[in-house]
Formats: structure tokens, sequence, C-alpha cells
């Protein structure tokens, strides 16, 4: 199994994705480190407490990181994910006390396990990613792999017409982790819109304690009356486990950073850095081996 921390903003895709990894037994989940993103730091990480507490997992620790993007405000999601960041649906108390110090702890990790032997899977704006590799340097070049959902590459944005919700939050961040010689893998809105949640999907996962909750949250998803919703974070567990449901390709890139409506965005550029991105999916086969998390 590969050993994971997951770093995330929950968020209705992001409990979707966490709860697939602790349902599906394929991965060691380190600790789940938290950011503000979808909603403030305080629900991310109540949020993340409460879906370690579905799946009874009191061993795995909660490490509250950013309260906010490095230089600016973020941006206000509440009419996607509702006023709680989880659209409302209820969950057990928690079984551990956050922390505090995300970025130390994560450091710490990388120091304490041999080089190359913990994986983040990124499902947020990049504030805690980036203070590590700013302020840590030496242990984030111990990284396995760096898998992190965000961007665009070729289609419109979901913010900006090119920017995406995720890079837009922290576009400062996002181009501290991009450039920092750390050869990320993204997995952006290109891929992740393909990969779609409709009623009779959310349906067929029920039957579990994890596959129960999981419907809950996509049904709230869908509450806007949208035919079927993107799963974008879980694309990233998907990709993990099997990255021959993608299509990568390397591609030079740098990112926006001016204020206007695509700050965050990736830009072509021969000067940028290296990202490898994921660009084409296999939806069957990627809704598939979501499914089998909550059987
Ligand atoms: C990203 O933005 C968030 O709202 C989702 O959780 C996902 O991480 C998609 O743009
Ligand atoms: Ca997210």
């Amino acid at each position: 199994n590969p050993r994971v921390i997951i770093d995330t903003d929950p968020g209705l895709d992001d409990a979707v994705a966490i709860l697939f990894a602790l349902g599906s037994g394929r991965f060691d989940v380190l600790g789940l480190t938290t950011v503000a993103g979808n909603i403030g730091l305080d629900r991310t990480t109540a949020n993340a407490l409460g879906l370690l507490a579905v799946a009874g997992r009191g061993d795995i620790p909660v490490l509250m990181g950013a309260e906010r993007p490095l230089r600016r405000w973020g941006i206000d999601v509440v009419a996607i994910h509702g006023s709680d960041g989880l659209g409302g649906i209820t969950l057990p108390p928690p079984l551990v006390t956050p922390q505090t110090g995300a970025v130390e702890w994560m450091a710490r990790q990388l120091r304490d396990n041999p080089a190359g032997t913990i994986d983040i899977l990124a499902l947020g704006p990049l504030t805690n990613i980036a203070r590590l590799v700013a302020d840590h340097p030496d242990a984030a070049k111990r990284l396995g792999r760096l898998i992190i959902m965000g961007g665009t590459v070729d289609e419109p944005g979901n913010v900006g017409p090119r920017s995406e919700f995720n890079f837009a939050s922290d576009p400062e961040a996002t181009a501290i982790v991009l450039q920092g010689g750390l050869t990320p893998t993204i997995v952006p809105l290109d891929v992740t819109r393909r990969v779609r949640a409709d009623m009779d999907y959310v349906n067929a996962l029920r039957g579990t304690m994890h596959g129960d909750v999981t419907a809950q949250v996509l049904e709230a998803y869908l509450q806007d009356g949208k035919q079927s919703r993107p799963l974008h974070d879980p694309c990233v567990m998907l990709l993990a486990l099997a990255p021959d449901l993608f299509d990568i390709e390397t591609r030079m890139l740098s990112v926006d950073l001016s204020d206007g409506a695509d700050a965050g965005a990736l830009q072509p550029n021969p000067n940028g850095s290296p990202v490898a991105c994921a660009l084409r999916v296999d939806v069957p086969g990627a809704l598939a081996l979501l499914k089998t998390g909550f059987v």
C-alpha cells in the first residue's frame, strides 16, 4: 500500500476521496493535514475529524495547517459545499483531538522515514505544501510522489476563464510548489470534470458505513439540481493507485500571479517548470475503481 499524507480542505469531493482512501484499505494513511479552502480551517478540520470517525480511525492524526493563503484572502464557495463545507450532513463526534503544526509534522514524517517512501496527496489550495517546500527543503526532497488536484491545462477554468479553484485560491503557493523542483503530478479539470457521479452511481455506493456516508455527501453535492457532479479530488486517489487509467504528459508551465480573473491559472511557458499533467482518463475504469472502495 502507498504510505500517504492527505492534505485537504473538506469539502464534499474531498470527503469522497478521504472515505475512499479509508474504505478501500489500499492506502496507509499517516495523517490528514488540513488547510483553509472550500471553507475556513476550523470547519475543514472538524470535517476531517468527522470523516475519520465514520471510518472508526482513532489512530490517524489530524494536523491543522494554514488558516489562509500565503498572500490572498481565499475564494467563497459556500454555494457549492454549504456553510459547513459538507452540505449539512451529520458526522459522528471526533475520536482524536486535532493538533497544530501540520507543516512541521509533515517535515518530521519525511525526515523520520526512508526517502521516497511517503506520498503527499494534495486536495486543496497548496498553502501547506508551499510552506513545506519553502521552509523545509531538505524534508521536501525526501517526498515520494506529490499528486495534486488542481489547475486546468487545455480547458476552461471553474473560477476564471482559465483558472481552477485550488490554484486560484493560492497562486503564490501554487508557483512555489510547481517550481520547487519536486516533479509533481497534477490532476487538472481536464480529467476531473469527466469523472462524474450521477444519482444512479450514488445509489450503487450504498450498503456499507463508508458507502452510506459517501452517498449522503454526493446527494448534498447534487442538490443544485445538476444531473451529475465532477469527482475532482477522488481522481487523485485513483491516479495514486492506477496511473494507467490516465494519460500523463509533461508540460512546461508557469503560474499567473497577476490580480486578474485568471490569477493562479497555468500558462504554457518554455522557461517554466516541467509538470506531469494527467490529460485524459479512462472514465468507466475510474468510476469502477472508485466503487471498489465502498463495497
Ligand atoms: C477543487 O476545488 C474544490 O472546491 C474541490 O474540493 C476540488 O479540490 C476543484 O476545483
Ligand atoms: Ca478539495
